[in-house]
């Protein structure tokens, strides 16, 4: 393994996992010295009952609740942004808890943004290294296992105005405790289970491939590519299988913790595109281009591929594979993997499945080699190096 000559790791989120993880929110606002905190989350979260086991935690607490905002579309916006934080305000709350998946979490972020840095509108902000005021504290529960967006410095918010994706990164943004309490995800339908699921396997593999790559960010990346290989069918089978729920949701935040601190790459790029132009799901986009952007990969990381082919198809199938042949099996195993997946909840499997099509390919290349994922994949990429992928996943 080559080392690089310099790289920086960070994870300064506190991580409370397990059974009921959630009775210790208290306690932890405590610690964090708050005591009114604003709760962002979704319709689908409160109507699940969810967000009752977050709030029935309280109920012999000295915590007031402060605000429950649980309007959060899956697709947030600056507008809502603004909204939440002006509620925030007039609540007089002093932190987060954010309950969700990657929309309900980015758009705490975002609004921890906006009520910190004391300003109105959030679109001052966007870019990287941007913010300097100390952050509210923002607990984070997730309700889904795939954006990592629970340990990660980054948020994405939609300013429908423009009709862009504007995206936000800063080490401010880093949430203060994350909680995984297994019955939290144990609701989730099995496709989304699937995709979010793919969505974290991707966060691994171009973690661990990436050219920012670094020794600990292999670490996460390999124990999360283990975790999925051994839990995600179950989770998608058997959604009240707890243990693998967990897992699951351990592997999630480990590639999420990896990805932050290496990048991803081309299937976040043109999945970025897939997702603008095609409204493909980010998950699916994820499962969908992986195999196709690895086959464009493999002349130039083909070694890395190969020793990923030990977490994923386990001991046995490694040493069965002949060292030159490991690379091509890993994709392989990568290509069944979501074919069992689609046998269990039609996930699709190829972009003309999933709403993309011929005629969205020319944007969809022309925005994904513009994509900042793009600058650490380890080849570069042209539009007609993106065509040929978009052709062979569709
Ligand atoms: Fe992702």
């Amino acid at each position: 393994m080559t080392i690089p000559r310099y790289y920086e790791f960070q994870n300064p989120v506190k991580i409370n996992a397990g059974e009921d993880a959630l009775r210790t929110l208290p306690a932890e606002l405590k610690r964090l010295q708050a005591a009114r905190p604003a709760v962002i989350t979704d319709k689908g979260v409160s109507n699940a009952g969810l967000l009752d086991h977050v709030l029935n935690g309280f109920k012999n607490s000295d915590i007031t609740i402060g605000l429950v905002f649980d309007e959060t579309p899956s697709d947030s916006s600056v507008t809502v942004v603004n909204r939440i934080a002006d509620l925030f305000i007039e609540n007089n709350c002093d932190s987060i808890i954010a309950v969700g998946g990657g929309s309900a979490i980015d758009t705490a972020k975002a609004v921890n943004i906006v009520v910190s840095e004391n300003e109105k509108d959030l679109r001052k902000f966007v870019g990287a290294d941007r913010l300097s005021a100390r952050p509210k504290p923002l607990i984070v529960v997730p309700t889904t296992a795939g954006t990592g967006s629970e340990v990660t410095l980054v948020a994405v918010i939609s300013d429908t105005e423009k009709g862009v994706k504007l995206p936000f990164t800063s080490r401010l943004l880093l949430p203060s405790v994350a909680v995984l309490d297994p019955k939290m995800t144990i609701s989730l339908p099995p496709r989304l289970t699937a995709t979010t699921g793919m969505d974290a396997l991707t966060h691994a593999v171009e973690a661990y491939t990436c050219l920012q790559k670094n020794p600990m960010s292999d670490a996460f990346a390999w124990s999360a590519i283990s975790l999925i290989s051994n839990n995600l069918e179950k989770a998608v089978s058997s959604g009240q299988d707890t243990s693998a729920r967990f897992a699951m949701a351990n592997a999630s935040l480990m590639a999420g913790v990896a990805f932050s601190n290496s990048m991803v790459g081309a299937v976040h790029a043109i999945g970025h595109a897939c997702g603008a132009v095609a409204h493909v799901h980010h998950g699916n986009a994820m499962a969908i281009l992986l195999p196709y952007v690895m086959k464009f990969n493999l002349d130039t990381i083909g070694h890395l591929y190969a020793e990923l082919l030990l977490p994923l198809a386990g001991a046995e199938i490694y040493a069965n594979t002949k060292p030159t042949l490991r690379a091509r099996k890993f994709i392989e195993e990568v290509l069944l993997l979501n074919y069992r997946l689609s046998k269990l909840c039609a996930m699709p499997v190829k972009l003309n499945q999933a709403g993309v099509k011929r005629a969205d390919f020319k944007k969809i290349a022309e925005m994904a080699v513009n994509d900042g994922a793009m600058l650490p994949n380890p080849k570069d990429l042209s539009e007609s190096d993106v065509l040929s992928i978009l052709n062979e996943a569709y």
